[in-house]
């Protein structure tokens, strides 16, 4: 298990397509672990492959910050089916995107499919804020951030911020 380098906005892998994960073996399990280590030491509630670097469709979410007595899960592949009409408003950030958060809207609740982290296949209905973090997370592997949904005056308004920490990821990676 290791704490690992948390990719930032600007970086190619983060507006990649994430590949299906195929093999469920004790590689992957280890790499799991290092997520949830990873989000741990960032004081994060979710985190996606990506933004560590591997483009592939899997997250962590710390779901016991959300209901009790639960503990870290990761969601593996995960496709989501269905999603309410109902929209609900609520703060987000972003360990990739540090020092922006924004009102975004989206559906109040989910139906989604995903597999664990031994490749057995789960259905999942959930609403509020496990609904909220699974699609701010999966929109990861898809190359989506969630400034991409704010208005456009919005956008335009975080343009120079995003461009600053585009600048400074470069900047560290050189
Ligand atoms: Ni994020």
């Amino acid at each position: 298990m290791a704490v690992l380098p948390i990719r930032l906005y600007g970086d190619p892998v983060l507006r990649a397509k994430a590949k299906k994960v195929e093999k469920f073996d004790e590689e992957l399990r280890e790499f799991i672990a290092s997520m949830i280590e990873t989000m741990h030491a960032a004081e994060g509630i979710g985190l996606a492959a990506p933004q560590v670097g591997v483009s592939r469709a899997l997250c962590v979410i710390d779901v016991g910050l959300i209901e009790e007595g639960q503990l870290p899960k990761a969601f593996i592949n995960p496709v989501i089916h269905a999603s309410s009409q109902e929209t609900d408003v609520r703060e987000e950030g972003c360990l990739s995107i540090p020092g922006i958060t924004e009102d975004v809207r989206r559906p109040q609740g989910i139906r989604l499919s995903y597999q664990d982290e031994f490749g057995v296949e789960h259905e999942l209905e959930c609403q509020g804020l496990l609904a909220r973090v699974l699609q701010h997370e999966i929109d990861h592997l898809h190359g989506v951030f969630f400034t991409d949904k704010l208005s456009s005056i919005k956008r335009k308004m975080l343009s120079k911020k995003l461009r600053n920490i585009a600048r400074d990821a470069q900047k560290e990676k050189a």
